[in-house]
């Protein structure tokens, strides 16, 4: 009839219910995976795009973190006490990676603790660059 380009005609999509079956289907378990997986990727994306740079105000609370919490044991103004000073000269010839490493795990054995629980390590790399600039006094 009107079907003249008949060879390109294509069966339109035939509905197939298929509710025979009440237990979770494995499509569906994949489904779910695949949007658990999907939300944890935009996660770590969202981590790592924000890696590079810290907010100002983020920045603002790092340094008062590091004044007040390592200052305890590192002394006031970091120039030492229990812990030693955490001045620029200290870090030199040392990367921040190292430095941020200590932040994160701590030093066995003595009183460093580690801070993993309480920063991210876009945050301590942040610290230990500033620690190493000499930014935070
Ligand atoms: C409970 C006390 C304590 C607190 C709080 C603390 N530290 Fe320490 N830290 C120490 C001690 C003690 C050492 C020296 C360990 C040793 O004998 O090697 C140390 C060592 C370090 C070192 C290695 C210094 C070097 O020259 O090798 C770094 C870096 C450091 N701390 C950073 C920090 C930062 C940053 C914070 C805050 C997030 C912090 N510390 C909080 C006690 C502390």
């Amino acid at each position: 009839m009107y079907d003249h380009m008949a060879v390109r005609t294509t069966k339109s999509g035939q509905k197939a219910p298929r509710h025979k079956s009440r237990r979770v289907s494995y499509v569906e378990i994949a489904a779910a995976i695949a949007l658990t997986c999907i939300a944890l990727a935009a996660a770590i994306g969202d981590t790592i795009a924000s890696a590079p740079g810290l907010t100002q105000e983020r920045q603002r609370q790092l340094t008062e973190f590091v004044r007040q919490d390592c200052g305890s044991c590192h002394g006031m103004t970091l120039k030492g006490g229990l812990g030693r000073p955490l001045s620029a000269d200290m870090f030199e010839g040392r990367g921040a990676d190292i430095i941020a490493e200590i932040i994160l795990d701590g030093i066995p054995g003595t009183a460093m603790p580690p801070w993993r629980a309480l920063l991210t390590e876009a945050e301590a790399d942040w610290i230990a660059e500033a620690l190493k600039r000499g930014d935070i006094r």
